[in-house]
């Protein structure tokens, strides 16, 4: 995957978020572009964290791809539970060498999942699964980044 093609969508996903409305059609909308723009990002979605839910629990969102049985997940389990209550991106270049890893399809090699903050808190996170092995290196790592961003500016300043 080129540089250049990381940049154009880095600049779409710029443009939607001045173009969508509210921060749950801006979160459709990313992971649509994300999927169909990204060769090697063969499932996109985001977990958003319950509100008020105890244990606290992530709960699928938007997402493009394969149905996922993991819709609702605590964050004492999976990549996905780690992100969300560390609050750092995690990067797993072989998700089957990670004890953590919830299987989504038997297809996944890598995975990244990074934080979306908003107001200073983890409200959820946006989560990548590839193909490929070892897909999310450092340029990659930095745009999934810009998008969790994005959407937490986004919820931060428009309507839900
Ligand atoms: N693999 C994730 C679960 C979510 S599915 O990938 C969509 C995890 O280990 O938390």
């Amino acid at each position: 995957m080129s540089a250049a093609r990381i940049d154009e969508v880095r600049n779409e996903v710029d443009e939607l978020a001045q173009a969508v409305p509210t921060a749950k059609e801006f979160m459709q909308a990313m992971v649509k572009v994300l999927h169909e723009r990204m060769l090697k990002y063969n499932w996109v979605g985001f977990y958003l964290l319950e509100p008020g839910a105890q244990p606290p629990m992530l709960v699928l969102g938007a997402f493009e791809g394969a149905m996922t049985p993991h819709t609702r997940i605590p964050l004492h389990q999976g990549i996905c539970g780690a992100a969300a209550s560390s609050g750092q991106t995690v990067v797993v270049d072989d998700v089957n060498q990670d004890p953590r890893y919830l299987a989504c399809s038997l297809e996944t090699k890598s995975e990244i999942v990074v934080p979306v903050f908003a107001h200073g808190r983890v409200v959820g996170e946006l989560d990548i699964d590839s193909h490929f092995a070892a897909a999310f290196t450092a340029e990659h790592q930095n745009l999934v980044q810009h998008c969790a961003r994005l959407v937490g500016n986004k919820l931060e300043t428009a309507a839900q």
